[in-house]
């Protein structure tokens, strides 16, 4: 039988190499050794690899990503039709920033987290983020830019200047958008998750219903006490 020790003299290492570098220490492999092992040992565990890598066939599976290309996108927007060339996949929100040049409209989250995007589309409020343009053709699209008429304010950009609802002013835009289209659901009737009762028409528009109907519309600079009043004063003036 054959010991570690004894394959390690076997006749695989030449003369000159063990008295270049003797084993010292018997029952330890020489450095060159352990070395040689190592080496031998990386290429059979790549071996497999390589092997797959040769012998792997031709992909004949179509692209997971076709380019499907630009086509003819009219949007309504404040009023002005915008034909615009668009891929299927671009958000209204970038159609509006990036292809009508309404930089008015701010993309913060591009998620639907925080409400910067927000803009009007029919009058409802919407997260531009989170639709694609190509789904609203045919439909009145309003941005910030679309608030005011001939060179005067509209009641809640008014109220938002009045009552010092804006630090930094990034979601503004969309504070704006929300708190026009708030006081419209409000006008009709609309319930929130704070109305006593649902089924009923919300009596007033109450601090809580405001927090409440504006809270899809973050604000980093934490301007909401001056938000809030501004969209009372806004209600309270319309
Ligand atoms: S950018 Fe659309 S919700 Fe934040
Ligand atoms: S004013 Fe700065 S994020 Fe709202």
């Amino acid at each position: 039988m054959t010991t570690p020790t004894e394959c390690q003299h076997s006749g695989d290492t030449p003369a000159s190499e063990s008295t270049a570098e003797p084993n010292t220490t018997p029952s330890q492999p020489s450095r060159r050794r352990f070395l040689q092992s190592a080496a031998a040992a990386a290429t059979i565990g790549a071996a497999p690899h390589l092997r797959a890598q040769e012998q792997a066939p031709a992909s004949t599976a179509p692209q997971s990503n076709p380019v499907v290309p630009p086509h003819a996108v009219t949007l309504t927007v404040n009023g002005r039709a915008y034909a615009l060339q668009l891929e299927p996949r671009v958000t209204l929100l970038d159609a509006l920033r990036e292809y009508a040049g309404l930089m008015g409209t701010k993309k913060g989250c591009d998620r639907g987290q925080c409400g910067a995007c927000t803009v009007l589309v029919d009058g409802r409020r919407i997260n531009s983020c989170l639709t694609l343009a190509v789904m609203h053709e045919g439909e009145n699209i309003t941005t910030v830019e679309g608030l005011a008429s001939n060179g005067t304010l509209s009641p809640v950009q008014a109220a938002f200047i009045e009552h010092d609802a804006f630090q930094c002013g990034y979601c503004t835009p969309g504070q704006l958008c929300s708190a026009t289209a708030l006081l419209g659901e409000f006008r009709n009737g609309t319930a929130s998750t704070v109305t006593a009762d649902v089924r009923a028409r919300p009596a007033a528009l109450t601090d809580d219903e405001i927090r409440e109907r504006m809270s899809g519309n973050i604000c980093r600079c934490g301007a909401y006490v001056n938000i809030v009043a501004a969209v009372r004063a806004a209600h309270e003036h319309a």
